[in-house]
């Protein structure tokens, strides 16, 4: 079975850059790609100081109160940690995705087709530069690689797939054929699960409906997993959402941690850490001893148990009441991908930054590292991201 997929897979390879076009939406331009379309499920073994697979578990638009009252994600919170102050960075949806993998959301303060520059980094590259291997999986993608703005069921008519939840594949360093086979339907989770051949750094996308339908679908997908021996092989699962429902509070979002790496005595309690979406890299990052990206990664906290064995230390951050206030990270500070080009220029990662001993990635420094372009880098080495209202100085 796999040495056959691997001969069509060189095919695919070779015809998908004459025939097929990814982007497209038509369905029979989706029915020309999928006949060409790369599926890899690469595996690795690259062992983690805590963890030796990650999973990230996207739900959508839920305020804390609301999600944290969920019968279903109530279950799920007494299996793992509860992470009771874990932050969204702005509004709305597409911008919290690409900072989770990028480490800035880049000024996006829309839900557009947007696609970062193949210069700019991600999460990928720090994985892939140390053998993490990596997918992630989304419900009813049309086919693996797909880089459209959304697949419609053709059936029902409505919008199942949208690529503004799918992270890797907004960054254009994301789109060569091997990083595109990696993007997968939700279906080839199963397939992966089953054959072994699950990667040890994952995403999964739960559809945009009420916290009811996440609620009952996150724990009919974890039950089994939690107690599946493949899964669970020093996993670490965090249950998220991209954003709070309500505009005018805290960003706040309900989160939990799973998984046999979660310590027994840690179970069924409730960490109030400052955390948020650039904690997803930064844990990644101090767990396998990765470089950084040089952006908001750096000085996101880590979770704490892993902070705690990594020897990472954290900040508190009273965001929205604390001593620097109201940071509520509900809206974007300027970027290049703000509505209405308030700003072009793509902000320059900080290559001198060091945390606990990691550097920024070498590719990046080489690409970014100029004095003339490190005199405009605005990222430190903190805790203390800036908002809409408390934008970095000439970004507002
Ligand atoms: C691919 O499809 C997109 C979306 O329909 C379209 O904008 C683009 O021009 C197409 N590219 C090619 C090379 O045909
Ligand atoms: C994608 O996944 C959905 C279920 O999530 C399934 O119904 C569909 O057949 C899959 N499509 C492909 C092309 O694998
Ligand atoms: C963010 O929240 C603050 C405090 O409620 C509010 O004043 C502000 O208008 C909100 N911003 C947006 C874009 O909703
Ligand atoms: C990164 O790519 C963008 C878009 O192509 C370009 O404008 C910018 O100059 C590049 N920056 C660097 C440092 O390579
Ligand atoms: C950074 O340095 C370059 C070249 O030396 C100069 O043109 C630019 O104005 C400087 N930018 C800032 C923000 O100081
Ligand atoms: C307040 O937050 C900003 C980022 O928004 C940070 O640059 C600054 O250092 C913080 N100030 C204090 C006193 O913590």
């Amino acid at each position: 079975m796999f040495s056959s997929t691997l001969v069509l897979s060189a095919l695919a390879l070779s015809s998908q850059a004459f025939a097929a076009n990814f982007t497209s939406t038509n369905p029979s331009d989706v029915d020309t790609a999928r006949d060409s379309a790369l599926t890899l499920s690469p595996t690795s073994n690259v062992k983690g100081k805590v963890f030796d697979r990650f999973v990230t578990i996207w739900l959508e638009n839920t305020d804390y109160d609301k999600a944290a009252s969920d019968p279903n994600l109530a279950w799920l919170a007494k299996k793992g940690i509860t992470l009771s102050n874990y932050n969204g960075v702005t509004h709305p949806s597409e911008p919290n995705y690409v900072a989770a993998v990028g480490g800035d959301n880049f000024g996006m303060d829309n839900d557009d087709f947007n696609a970062i520059p193949g210069n700019v980094s991600s999460v990928i590259d720090l994985l892939e530069d140390k053998g993490v291997s990596w997918s992630q999986y989304q419900e009813h993608m049309p086919y693996s690689g797909f880089e459209g703005k959304a697949w419609v069921n053709q059936q029902t008519k409505a919008n199942d797939y949208v690529r503004k939840h799918n992270p890797a594949v907004i960054y254009d360093a994301n789109t060569s054929p091997e990083r595109l086979a990696k993007n997968k339907n939700l279906t080839e989770f199963y397939a992966d699960l089953e054959a072994k051949k699950l990667p040890q750094w994952m995403t999964d996308d739960g559809h945009d409906t009420s916290v009811t339908t996440a609620g009952a679908w996150t724990r009919s997908f974890l039950e089994p997993l939690l107690n599946d021996k493949h899964f669970m092989k020093n996993t670490l699962v965090l249950v998220t959402f991209d954003e709070s429902h309500t505009y005018t509070i805290q960003n706040r979002v309900f989160s939990i941690l799973l998984g046999d790496a979660v310590p027994k005595k840690l179970v069924g309690t409730t960490d109030s850490q400052f955390y948020n979406h650039y904690s997803e890299i930064s844990t990644v990052e101090a767990n396998w001893n990765l470089h950084t990206l040089g952006r908001w990664d750096v000085g996101a906290n880590i979770f704490s148990f892993v902070a705690d064995k990594t020897g990472d230390e954290n900040t508190a951050w009273d965001a929205a009441s604390g001593p620097n206030t109201s940071h509520f990270f509900n809206s974007s500070f300027a970027g290049p991908f703000s509505d209405g080009d308030r700003v072009t220029g793509l902000p320059v990662p900080n290559t001198k930054l060091v945390r606990n001993g990691r550097k920024v990635l070498g590719k990046i420094a080489r690409t970014w590292g100029d004095a003339s372009l490190q005199n405009q880098t605005y990222y430190e080495n903190t805790v203390q991201i800036p908002d809409g209202m408390h934008p970095p100085q000439g970004w507002a």
